[in-house]
């Protein structure tokens, strides 16, 4: 990396960042205040482990695993907690609406060792809030309180919530449940700027954020959403004064994110995000990762969702990148890497900074996603 190519952003908000205390939930302190938030059918071992090696990661957690199927061994909750030693901190995300399942599951991940429990109470999709879990505990304050309770006192490890602003924007109820959480224990509470009915449309709310960090006496708030740049993320810390901010799309987008912060927070600069070789490489080693966990030929289908945004964000063509979606076998699999790597970005360099990529959200209601 030339100097030429680092990018510079300081700021007073930076320096006031610099000089707060590390971010801790509980007695776990986290290396960094910039974390990996959960995305389904994404945030899996393989590339929690590639984000993590490029640095600057505070905390990598789990897609949302659902508490009754870990309690019944189900291979699929199994494989999404899978870890290891280099996955640290660590943190899993349960969903569920039942307390004493919720309870046993938290447990059974202290006994595995999770260094952090977090409960999903922010997902829109049908399929969770209509068994009255994800954003739906948000419209039941009296049993959500108690659930949270429960969950906390039965562990030593930290237990987070992750919610929205609320269910809809005649419900704003994220700073009451924020402020009731502290109360009962909760180490930390992750905001994601928008309510439920909003799906992932219109702008977050950094106000709606603010009134979460104003609530709370001394736990920490993530703000989530919508974060891509260190310039998205330095506006959520001043707009909102909150302690850390996750990000999940924007990660998708630039595995590179997490360190270009640490390095912004320390110095006042950050490198760019890699390029298309950098890329390439990264492709080939968080595939090879799913390789070691489910066997090639699983490997292939899973990686698809995947590859697609590392191909978007190198500029490959749509021809070669449905060339890859198709691959079935590994042979076909290597061949499309190998003609990618051939033919390079379709604008830009190899080795220069490409176009931002334009990060597609979830469409459609929020029932089918
Ligand atoms: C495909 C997809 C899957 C998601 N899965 C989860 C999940 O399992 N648990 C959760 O709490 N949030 C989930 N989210 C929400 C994200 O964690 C995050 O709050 C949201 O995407 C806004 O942040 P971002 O703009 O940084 O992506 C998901 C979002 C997307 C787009």
């Amino acid at each position: 990396m030339t100097t030429a190519e680092t990018l510079i952003a300081d700021s007073s908000e930076r320096k006031r960042l610099s000089a707060l205390p590390p971010l801790a939930y509980g007695r776990l302190r986290l290396p960094s205040r910039y974390l990996l938030s959960p995305l389904a059918g994404f945030t899996n071992l393989p590339f929690r482990r590639i984000v993590r090696e490029i640095g600057g990661v505070g905390l990598g957690t789990t897609d949302l695993v659902n508490a009754r199927g870990l309690m019944d061994r189900s291979s699929k909750s199994l494989y999404l907690i899978e870890t290891c030693p280099e996955d640290r901190p660590f943190a899993v995300q349960l969903f569920g609406s039942d307390p004493v399942v919720m309870r046993d599951a938290a447990q059974f991940l202290e006994a595995r060792g999770v260094d952090s429990v977090d409960i999903n109470m922010g997902c829109p999709v049908q399929r969770i809030t209509k068994v009255g879990a994800g954003a739906s505990m948000m419209c039941h304050v009296d049993s959500t309180i108690e659930l949270v309770r429960i969950v906390v006192e039965s562990v030593k490890v930290p237990v987070t919530v992750k919610m929205r602003l609320g269910w809809d924007h005649t419900q704003l109820t994220a700073p009451t449940f924020a402020r009731e959480f502290e109360q009962v224990g909760v180490a930390a509470v992750a905001i994601h700027g928008r309510t439920r009915e909003q799906g992932f449309s219109g702008v977050v709310d950094r106000t709606g954020i603010r009134k979460v960090v104003e609530a709370v006496e001394r736990i920490p708030v993530i703000g989530n959403g919508d974060i891509r740049t260190v310039a998205d993320g330095e506006r959520m810390f001043s707009e909102t004064g909150c302690h850390g901010i996750s990000m999940g799309r924007g990660a998708l987008a630039n595995p590179w994110i997490f360190r270009q912060f640490v390095e912004w927070e320390t110095t006042g600069k950050y490198s760019p995000a890699g390029h298309f070789e950098d890329r390439l490489a990264l492709l080939m080693r968080q595939f090879s990762y799913l390789e070691e966990q489910r066997g090639t030929d699983r490997a292939i289908v899973s990686f698809r969702k995947m590859a697609h945004w590392y191909l978007k964000a190198m500029c490959v063509s749509a021809s070669l990148r449905s060339r890859m979606q198709s691959a079935r076998t590994r042979l076909e699999f290597e061949a499309a890497v190998n003609e990618i790597a051939h033919r390079g970005p379709t604008r830009g360099t190899r080795t220069g900074l490409l176009p931002d990529l334009v990060i597609p959200v979830p469409a459609g209601p929020v029932e089918h996603w």
